[in-house]
């Protein structure tokens, strides 16, 4: 880990520019109507759910799902993902209807926000919060247009995190409820540190929630062995461009380092107990306090 001793000039003190739309953080490129109408969106059956908090595996896990329903086969080149595997809250309900069925969504609206059917499927992709708060904090350098913050601190960065003051609100906000949902039949509930571990086992097990053709896809092995390999780090990380399309020259890419435990290099030791402490104290008394637990008992010890 880091020392803490790392000086801060001016421009390093400012926080990243955020806004609220009735009382949420939105990120500004996202319109507050299409926002609000994603709040009324009325999913069908067969509608299928990527949700997460932000910077938590959600790109990898749509590109899956996206393969599963498409036997294997890799986006079309010149394709971008978001095309196809829209994000609700900025595209709004109408566009979301308009896509054919099955129709494939992602999202990052807390479960309190969340429009629920029984009819449709939620895969929910947890990661533990220190490589989500590091991996947000690139993010968060990589949109200057968004957020004025290219060349923002992690410690700036890292208070707005522990304080939940960032886009799409808390991170606790959103694991807790989910991780709750996690035995209802229509929610998968998958770690980024599983699916890393064990890439095949947990898509093959993300096609057989899905049922129909992504599990006759997932039961092929084959199909699957293309899925594994399309959806890949290095493969993902080569094809930025179908990613993100607003990423301008000289950031982070979105794609960047997927490595479970790398927050270490970043965070100083009281960054990583403070942390800790928050998780701890939110997850007291429920099951989601057992998730990760060598990343939290290094994090404790410093
Ligand atoms: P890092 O910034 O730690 O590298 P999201 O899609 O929710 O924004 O999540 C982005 C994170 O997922 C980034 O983490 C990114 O590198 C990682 N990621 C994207 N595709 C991946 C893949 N195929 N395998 C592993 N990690 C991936």
């Amino acid at each position: 880990m880091r020392g803490n001793d790392r000086p801060l000039d001016g421009v390093h003190l400012k926080r990243p520019r955020y806004r609220l739309v009735d009382g949420f953080r939105l990120p500004r490129g996202f319109p507050a109507r299409a926002f609000r109408s994603a709040l009324h969106y009325a999913p069908m059956a067969g509608d299928v759910f990527v949700a997460t908090y932000p910077k938590c595996g959600t790109t990898w896990v749509q590109y899956i799902v996206y393969l599963l329903a498409n036997r294997g086969r890799a986006l079309p080149s010149g394709a971008n993902l978001g095309q196809v595997f829209p994000h609700l809250e900025e595209v709004g309900a109408e566009a979301a209807e308009a896509l054919s069925s099955p129709r494939l969504i992602k999202t990052h609206l807390p479960c309190s926000l969340m429009p629920f059917s029984a009819a449709a499927k939620y895969v929910y992709v947890a990661r533990n919060p220190f490589d989500c708060a590091v991996s947000f904090y690139h993010h968060t350098r990589g949109f200057p247009q968004h957020y004025d913050f290219a060349t923002g601190a992690f410690d700036i960065f890292f208070e707005c995190f522990i304080a939940g003051e960032v886009d799409f609100g808390d991170y606790f906000d959103n694991l807790l409820p989910w991780h709750a949902l996690r035995d209802s039949s229509n929610v998968l509930f998958l770690t980024y540190e599983d699916l890393r571990r064990d890439p095949a086992g947990r898509i093959a097990g993300i096609g057989r929630f899905l049922g129909g053709p992504a599990a006759a896809a997932a039961a092929d092995a084959d199909c699957l062995a293309a899925v594994v390999e399309e959806s890949s780090f290095g493969r993902m990380h080569r094809d930025q461009a179908r990613w993100s399309s607003q990423r301008p020259a000289g950031m982070p890419p979105f794609v960047r380092k997927g490595i479970v435990g790398d927050w270490r290099s970043t965070f100083s030791v009281e960054q990583a107990r403070r942390l800790a402490a928050k998780f701890d104290e939110r997850t007291r008394g429920k099951d989601a306090a057992s998730l990760w637990p060598d990343i939290l008992a290094g994090a404790r010890s410093g």
